[in-house]
C-alpha cells in the first residue's frame, strides 16, 4: 500500500474498508497491554530457585553474616557478578538494592546536589543540562524533569546518538552536564552502539566541563536473542583517553531473575564511587546482602547467567518474530512507517509518517489494546514529528500479541489513510 501516490477516491474506499474492519474489532471488547518491558511469568519463573537457595546458610564465602547490617558497597561476590555483567574490575563495582533506576536517580542527586568527584555541584550553575539521544527510556527523562534540570534531543542513528550533534552542543554549553546512553539494544531503537561513536564519548570527557558525566545505562548487556553481540568496552576507552572520571556504568539483574528483587550495579572511577558512597553512607546502613548472596549462589558463574539467559531467550524471541512478521506482512510493502529488526533487548520501535503516532495510540486504545503513550520515548512527552511508538512484546502471551498487533497494523493503516484524505481535501 502506497498512499502517498493513491487519489483521492482510492483513499476514501480504502478508508471505508479500514474502518468497516476497525469497527467490528471495536465490538470484540479486547483488553490487551504492550506498553511496558516487563518480563512474563514463564521469564519469572526461570528463577524461582532463587527461594530456598541459601537453605538456612547466610555466611558468604567472606564469612559475612549476610542477615546483618551493613556492607554498604555490597558483598564481594556481588560485586563480581555485577563486574561480570559491566565486563568491568570488581573494585569499581557497588552492588546494591533492587533497581538500577534507582542508583541512577541517586547518582544524578549527588551530581546535582554535591557534584562529582570535587567539581561544581550542578545545581550551582544557572541552566545545567543533560543531552538525550531519542527515541529514548522516559524514566530517564523525567529524573532530570522532575530535578528541573533541561534536556536536549539529540537524534539516534544505526550507531547509536550523532555524536557530531553530541560534541557540537558541548563545544558549544559549558553547561551540558551529562548524556543518558542505553548502549546496547538501546530502549526503545534497540541499536548497539558501534565502536566510533563508544570512542567518541569516551573522548568527551576532553571537551566537556569536568563535572560532565555519561550515565551508560547497560540495562540490556546480556539480553541478546541470538547470537551474543559485544559492545565496545567504555571503560577501556575512557582510560586510553584519560577521562576515566567521565563515566557512570549501570546494570541490573531485574530482567535476568526476578523484576522486582533483583540486584543492581554501578561501576566508575574511584573518585567517583567515593561521590555516590559519601551519599550513599547517609541513606543506608546498607543493601539487602541475603538477596545478593542468593544471586550469586545462583548464577555460580558468569557462563550460567548466560546460560540463563538464553531460556529468555527462547521465550521472547518467537513474540519479537510476531511482531516483526506482522509489521512486514501488514506494512512492508507501505509507506505506512518504519521499524527496527532489534537483536536484543525489551523493545521494537515503530515510527509512523509524522503526525500519526498519537491517532493511532488512541485508536488502539478504543479498540481495547493498550500502547505506549505517544512521545513518552522523549523529554518532556514532546516528539516533534509525533511519530515514535515503542512495542513491548515480553509481557503479554503470543496469542494476545499475535491479536495486538494486527489491532496496531490497522490502527496504523487507518490513522495514515485518514490523514492522508485529510491532506488530499
Ligand atoms: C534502559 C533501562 N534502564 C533501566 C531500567 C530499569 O532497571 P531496574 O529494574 O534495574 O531499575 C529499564 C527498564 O525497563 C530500562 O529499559
Amino acid at each position: 500500500m502506497q498512499i502517498e501516490s493513491a487519489t483521492s477516491i482510492q483513499l476514501a474506499e480504502l478508508e471505508k474498508e479500514l474502518s468497516a474492519h476497525y469497527e467490528r474489532i471495536c465490538q470484540h471488547e479486547l483488553s490487551l497491554d504492550i506498553t511496558r518491558g516487563k518480563p512474563s511469568a514463564e521469564q519469572l519463573n526461570l528463577s524461582d530457585n532463587l527461594d530456598g537457595i541459601l537453605a538456612a546458610d547466610y555466611r558468604a564465602a567472606d564469612g559475612t553474616d549476610t542477615r546483618n547490617y551493613g556492607g554498604l558497597i555490597g558483598l564481594t561476590c556481588a560485586r563480581e557478578l555485577g563486574a561480570d555483567m559491566l565486563q568491568v574490575p570488581t573494585e569499581e563495582v557497588i552492588a546494591a538494592g533492587n533497581s538500577s533506576l534507582t542508583l541512577m536517580y541517586h547518582a544524578v542527586v549527588t551530581g546535582y546536589l554535591f557534584g562529582f568527584a570535587g567539581n561544581t555541584p550542578w545545581r550551582e550553575l544557572k541552566a545545567p543540562k543533560f543531552l538525550c539521544p531519542v527515541p529514548g527510556y522516559d524514566r530517564h527523562f523525567t529524573i532530570c524533569e522532575q530535578l528541573g534540570i533541561g534536556m536536549i534531543n539529540i537524534p539516534m542513528d544505526e550507531e547509536g546518538p550523532d555524536m557530531d550533534a553530541v560534541e557540537k552542543h558541548i563545544r558549544e554549553d559549558s553547561e551540558i552536564i551529562g548524556i543518558w546512553c542505553v548502549p546496547k539494544y538501546s530502549n526503545p531503537s534497540g541499536v548497539t552502539y558501534s565502536k566510533e561513536t563508544v570512542e567518541r564519548l569516551a573522548q568527551l570527557g576532553q571537551i566537556t566541563n569536568p563535572g560532565f558525566r555519561i550515565f551508560w545505562d547497560n540495562a540490556y548487556s546480556v539480553h541478546d536473542l541470538g547470537h551474543y553481540v559485544s559492545l565496545p568496552n567504555i571503560r577501556s576507552a575512557t582510560l586510553e583517553n584519560d577521562t576515566v572520571d567521565s563515566v557512570l556504568q549501570f546494570a541490573s539483574t531485574s530482567k535476568v531473575t526476578h523484576a522486582g528483587s533483583g540486584v543492581a550495579f554501578v561501576s566508575a572511577s574511584s573518585a567517583n564511587l567515593a561521590s555516590l558512597k559519601h551519599q550513599l553512607q547517609a541513606m543506608t546502613i546498607g543493601p539487602d546482602k541475603v538477596n545478593q548472596l542468593r544471586h550469586s549462589r545462583f548464577f555460580t558463574e558468569f557462563t550460567t547467567l548466560k546460560e540463563h539467559m538464553r531460556k529468555h531467550a527462547n521465550i521472547l524471541k518467537p513474540k519479537f518474530e510476531c511482531v516483526l512478521e506482522h509489521l512486514q506482512h501488514g506494512l512492508g510493502e507501505s509507506d505506512l512507517g518504519q521499524w527496527e529488526k532489534p537483536e536484543g533487548g525489551y523493545f521494537v520501535s515503530f515510527n509512523t509518517r509524522p503526525g500519526c503516532a498519537k491517532t493511532v495510540v488512541q485508536l488502539a486504545a478504543d479498540a481495547g489494546v493498550k500502547l505506549t503513550p505517544a512521545g513518552a520515548t522523549f523529554p518532556y512527552r514532546k516528539d516533534p514529528e509525533d511519530s515514535n511508538i515503542r512495542i513491548a512484546p515480553s509481557f503479554p502471551s503470543l496469542e494476545e500479541l499475535d491479536t495486538a498487533m494486527s489491532v496496531f497494523v490497522l490502527c496504523v493503516k487507518l490513522a495514515s489513510v485518514r490523514q492522508q484524505l485529510k491532506q488530499a481535501s
